[in-house]
């Protein structure tokens, strides 16, 4: 049976225990309403590790003031019977003041990589994910944490965090999983009208295009990029934030596409900011 945590101090309690008994953590760290991606890094995470600790905290240090945090969807009745069917055995809930009490301070950051991408757009973004996920790591004490590729640049953000400030445990990315007809699953489709949700499947469908074009040995970024911007530009319900690629040893962006090299494509589709990218 599933246990939901709602307090800090019990959180680190319950995993200082695991520990001790020798226990293996998988974390999934979450904002909650979950879809197949979810559930996929749930499933992944019971196969890997004694225990899964599923955190679901809606962040609000990871949005900007005009972003989406009140609006966010929230069920947690719905997010606690899908987390147990998964297998969870912890869903980790806290309160706001309870990560964030008065007169709090501390932030980590990631320089230079947290403003590239979709830290353009989002400034506060990702020292709010890296501030969150150190605060996650250090309360639940995973041996391993589960990240969707579909936020290629959070994982590459977080995973040089781990690596520059020496944690102890390893990040494992997990494939995007996505709808029937290629759009990536997201928390956020559900702002899309009937209308978006037909455009939304050009965020897939220009990069599967390009992936194509590559297979074919085309290496030059700009041509591929521009057949991307063409694409997603054929529909009037979609405004391009960015379409790039850059590598993703550095997040430098390159003008020869090869092995190792990150398309992202990050676009507005009415009220909703939707994300997608491939890794060569
Ligand atoms: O990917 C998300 O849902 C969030 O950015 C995360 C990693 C849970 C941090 O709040």
């Amino acid at each position: 049976m599933i246990r939901t945590i709602p307090a800090v101090e019990e959180m680190q309690k319950t995993a200082a225990t695991l520990k001790q008994d020798g226990k293996t953590i998988g974390l999934v760290p979450t904002m909650g309403y979950f879809h197949e991606g979810h559930l996929s890094l749930m499933r992944r995470s019971v196969e890997d590790n004694d225990v899964t600790i599923v955190t679901l905290f809606v962040n609000p240090t990871q949005f900007g003031q005009n972003e989406d945090l009140d609006a966010y969807p929230r069920d947690f009745e719905r997010d606690k019977n899908m987390a147990e069917e998964a297998g969870v055995d912890y869903i980790f809930r806290p309160a706001n003041d309870d990560m964030y009490p008065g007169g709090y301070k501390t932030y980590v950051k990631v320089e230079d990589w947290s403003s590239l991408l979709c830290g353009a757009s989002r400034p506060v973004h990702f020292r709010g994910v890296t501030t969150i996920c150190c605060k996650l790591f250090n309360i639940c004490r995973p041996d391993r944490a589960y990240f969707g590729l579909k936020d290629a640049q959070q994982y590459l953000v977080l995973q040089k965090m781990v690596r520059d400030l020496n944690m102890n445990l390893e990040l494992v990315p997990m494939p995007i999983v996505r709808e029937g007809d290629g759009l990536a699953m997201s928390s956020r489709n559900v702002y899309l009208t009937r209308a978006e949700r037909g455009a939304a499947v050009l965020l897939s469908r220009s990069l599967a295009e390009a992936k194509e074009k590559i297979s074919g040995g085309e290496t030059d970024a700009e041509s591929i990029k521009r057949g991307i911007r063409d694409r997603l530009n054929s529909s009037e319900h979609v405004k391009i934030d960015y379409v790039e690629a850059v590598s993703t040893e550095t997040l430098d962006p390159v003008s020869d596409v090869a092995a190792g090299t990150l398309i992202a494509v990050a676009a507005y589709l009415g009220k909703a900011r939707l994300i997608d990218n491939i890794i060569i």
